[in-house]
């Protein structure tokens, strides 16, 4: 008799803050989907500093972002993501590492979290190329001093940060 059990599925979480969500991110997510079953991009809430964009609008962005792709899923998390990765029954966490730069602290987590959830497995992708030098603290400081952001970010995220500033010019 053969029994038609599915195979598991495998999980992964990519965590982070997103403030906000850049074409990194992206390049890196659309990655993940490609090789996992699902990934779930798991927006840091509850942190002290004050965000540019908050959780609300950042799961928005990313969810208008990825409509397309069933297998990405967008929330938020607090606490330990050791137990946030449990809750969801994730197997791996993926990280992005753009330069050695990122190396030091990525390694630091990524073994602290091994630690802490022996069995979760820590996945360092790289994004493409031209991503390599872009971050969400960079964007933020570029875009208020009247640099050029376009295609550093999705639209979507270039648009809302347009709206913000007319908001707060009125
Ligand atoms: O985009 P970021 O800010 O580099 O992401 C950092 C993040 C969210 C991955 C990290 O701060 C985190 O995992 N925070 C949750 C609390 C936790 O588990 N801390 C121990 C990490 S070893």
């Amino acid at each position: 008799m053969t029994t038609s059990s599915k195979p598991p599925q495998r999980i992964a979480i990519y965590p982070g803050s997103f403030d906000p969500l850049t074409s990194g991110h992206v390049d890196i997510i659309e990655r993940g989907s490609r090789i996992f079953d699902q990934i779930v991009v798991a927006i840091l809430g509850n942190v002290e500093k004050t965000p540019l964009f908050s959780e609300k609008e950042r799961v928005e962005i990313i969810r208008d972002v990825f409509k397309a792709h069933a297998n990405v899923q967008v929330e938020t998390f607090s606490g330990l993501l050791v137990d946030y990765a449990q809750q969801k029954q994730a197997s791996v966490l993926v990280r992005g590492l753009r330069a050695v730069s990122d190396f030091e602290y990525e390694f630091q987590m990524a073994l602290m979290n091994r630690h802490l959830a022996p069995g979760l497995e820590t996945v360092f992708m790289m994004p493409a190329e031209q991503y390599t030098y872009i971050s969400s603290r960079l964007i933020k400081e570029v875009f208020t001093l009247g640099g050029e952001i376009t295609g550093l970010v999705p639209p979507i995220v270039e648009e809302r940060l347009r709206a913000k500033q007319k908001a707060k010019k009125k």
